[in-house]
This record gives C-alpha cells, structure tokens and sequence, in this order.
C-alpha cells in the first residue's frame, strides 16, 4: 500500500468511528436540519429526478428528505449493485411501495426490475453519502469507488447532474487526500452548513 492508501484508510476508520459515535438523538436533529438545508438549495426546486441513499454506518439519514420529495410529486432512486458487474452501480426508482432487499453489503437495494432503472443522466441531483470531506469539494467514500466509477464519464460534462454530498458536520477535515479518479462534489450540506466549493 502507498503512503497515500494507508492515510485513507487510516482517516477512513477515524471518520466512520465519528459518525457511529452520534446518539440517536444526535442523528435524528441532524438530519431534521438537514432537510431544512437540502430543500432550500436552489437546485431542489427544479428537480425532477433526485437520487438518494439508505443511511448506514451512522450516514446521515434522508428518510425525511425522500418523504419530502414524494409529497412534492418528484421522484427519487437508490443505488443497486450491478448484478453482472459487481463494481458498478444502477439507480432504481425508490417509492413507498418499493420492495427492498439486502445487496452483499447487507445494505436494503430496490429488488431488480429493469423498467425501474433511471440512467444516471437522467438525474437532476444525486445526493451521495460520504465517510469524509473537505471545503474544496473532495469526497472520501467507503473505499469501494462506486460514485466515482459511476460519475466517470460525466467528469467534464457542463450537462450533468448536480453532485450533492450529505454530511454530518463531524465528517468535515482541513484536507483530504485526493486520488486522480476521485470525482468532486458541487456542494456539501450538513447540518449547519451549505458548502459550495470555490
Ligand atoms: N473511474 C474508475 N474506474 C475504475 N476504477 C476506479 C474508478 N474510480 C475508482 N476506481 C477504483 O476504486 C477504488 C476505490 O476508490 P476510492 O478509494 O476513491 O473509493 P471511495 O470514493 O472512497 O468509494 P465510494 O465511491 O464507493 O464511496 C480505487 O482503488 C480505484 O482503483
Ligand atoms: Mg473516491
């Protein structure tokens, strides 16, 4: 491993044991201001599609955020694994009646439909969960590269969709080590603040 590989996965540890410190009520206050935070981006009010995430290993949650969404009559996907190509990722359209299952994670997916899959392109935001983040807009995940492998082809696209990363304030470091394939975020939204990288 590089000396670059063991600070990631060194800050890796550090954050993830950040987050799943947090009490119950501590995620849930975050994530209520959360809410208040992502519905007020401008992007928010034109947007048609919005990908998501099911919160786990102490994520911030967006249950709230996705409720939200369906009350205003937008709709919302999730990230499945590629059942033939195990490192990449579909998104599926995600409602209140959506049938869940486990993936290899033991993470809740939408169970495979084919008519239920929404090109990437075709989102307006992508809200993306993260282990850690900086103010120039870097984006530290699990470690997997599945975001990263999924926006590749969209890295110097002007038509793209908007990169949201969601966050709890305690994942924020002064620098984080940035790899060539790590693609950067147009904001970060915690709970206190609305980050827009310069
Ligand atoms: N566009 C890409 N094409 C091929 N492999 C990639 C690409 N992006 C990342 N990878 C691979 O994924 C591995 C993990 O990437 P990285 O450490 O950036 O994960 P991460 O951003 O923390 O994870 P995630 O996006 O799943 O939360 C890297 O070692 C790299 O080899
Ligand atoms: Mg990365």
């Amino acid at each position: 491993m590089t000396n670059q590989q063991n600070a990631r996965t060194l800050l890796r540890q550090q954050l993830r044991q950040r987050r799943t410190s947090l009490s119950l009520s501590e995620q849930q206050s975050a994530s209520d201001a959360l809410l208040h935070n992502v519905t007020a981006l401008p992007q928010w009010k034109s947007a048609n599609f919005i990908a998501s995430y099911l919160a786990n290993d102490g994520e911030i949650d967006l249950s709230n955020v996705m409720h939200h969404a369906w009350q205003q009559k937008r709709h919302t996907t999730l990230p499945v694994i590629h059942p033939f190509s195990p490192k990449h990722l579909l998104f599926l359209r995600f409602t209140p009646t959506t049938l869940l299952v486990k993936n290899r994670f033991n993470i809740d997916e939408p169970a495979l439909a084919c008519p239920s899959v929404v090109p990437l392109q075709e989102h307006d935001i992508i809200l993306m969960p993260l282990v850690g983040f900086d103010e120039a807009g870097n984006r530290l995940g699990m470690g997997g590269g599945f975001y990263d492998r999924a926006l590749a082809s969209f890295r110097n696209k002007s038509k793209r969709p908007w990169l949201v990363g969601t966050a709890h304030d305690c994942q924020c470091v002064e620098h984080l080590p940035v790899a060539p394939w790590d693609v950067p975020l147009d904001v970060i939204v915690t709970p206190t603040r609305v980050i827009s990288p310069t």
